[in-house]
């Protein structure tokens, strides 16, 4: 079983393609999610410290302030630190999975605004390199555990390394998190590329972090859609963009999600304009009306 069959993309909720810059969705054509799988998305990155994890950890927040049912997985396997950001301290983590033969029903973990957690290992050794086996295993609890949620937000690790393409390779939607540095807007373009040329079929969207304006976000997207366009003949999507903000330096000592530490903050709205892009608020209330969510209730906020 691969995420390719359990993921779902935009397009098949919305019954369109995403185009930049922006979705117009289409209410009439969505399918009742409890027929279909879950929808997984990973966020991901060719440079490390982008922000992939500031932006999982808020995203997730805000959907589940939406009302969503959301799983956030820290699936950066080496350096795993979601569960800081979002103020969890975890009995146990995706190590105990592999070791002990746990699943992450049993790991999981609920944070004070609702969102359920797979925790990830931090620095153990062996985690570094997984046998495929292993990571065959990891996505499978992955989809398992995915049914009983709207949303799985997948934290990976930055790279191309297997422990990371794992993921990308299985996964429909990859978010792509970049800022208008120069080395990491390289490095995102070698992790869309890899990516689509072994899942042609998955949706890659970019969220450009810590931009200066809307005009620099928009623009350092413009440069990665050109550059996909011109030479992989794909076209990717805009999410939106994130501003450098003392507000996210100020969260993550808190160990509290800037939306809902500062809500009114300049990052906090922006996260809510990509959240708000990912499931419009139209929908919000349609999803899931007797979802099983036994799930979230065993998870206790710690
Ligand atoms: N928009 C932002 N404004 C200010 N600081 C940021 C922003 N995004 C990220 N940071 C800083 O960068 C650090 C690394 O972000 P993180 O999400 O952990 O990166 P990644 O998961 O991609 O390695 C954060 O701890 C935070 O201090
Ligand atoms: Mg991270």
């Amino acid at each position: 079983m691969t995420l390719r069959r359990l993921g779902r993309t935009l397009s098949d909720l919305t019954g369109q393609a995403r185009m930049s810059p922006r979705p117009v969705p289409s209410p009439v054509e969505v399918p009742t999610l409890r027929t279909g799988p879950a929808r997984i998305l990973c966020v991901t990155s060719g440079k490390g410290g982008t922000g992939k994890s500031v932006l999982t950890s808020n995203l997730s927040t805000d959907l589940a302030r939406r009302g969503k049912k959301v799983l956030a997985v820290d699936a950066d396997l080496g350096l795993a630190n979601l569960h800081l950001l979002m103020g969890v301290n975890p009995r146990r983590n995706i190590h105990h999975c592999l070791s002990a033969n746990l699943s992450f029903r049993e790991i999981v973990e609920r944070t004070s605004a609702g969102v359920c957690l797979v925790p990830g290992p931090s620095g153990v050794a062996e985690l570094a390199d997984l046998s495929s086996r292993d990571l065959a295993f990891l996505i499978g609890e992955m989809g398992r555990i995915g049914s009983s949620f709207d949303l799985v937000l997948v934290d990976t690790a930055a790279g191309i390394a297997r422990m990371t393409t794992a993921f990308l390779y299985a996964a429909r939607e990859i978010i792509v998190v970049t800022t208008p540095d120069l080395t990491a807007m390289t490095d995102a373009y070698a992790t869309i590329k890899t990516t689509l040329r072994h899942n042609p079929s998955a949706l890659a969207s970019v969220v450009v972090n810590r931009a200066r304006s809307s005009r620099q976000g928009w623009e350092v997207f413009q440069t990665l859609d050109g550059i996909a366009g011109k030479f992989l003949g794909r076209r990717l999507c805009y999410l939106g963009y994130l501003p450098d903000d003392d507000t996210v330096r100020r969260s993550v000592a808190a160990k509290v999600p800037a939306v809902l530490l500062e809500p009114e903050s300049a990052v906090a709205l922006r996260v809510r304009e990509i959240s708000e892009i990912l499931v419009p608020p139209e929908r919000a209330a349609e999803d899931f009306p007797d979802m099983d969510d036994s799930l979230a209730q065993e998870a206790r906020p710690r």
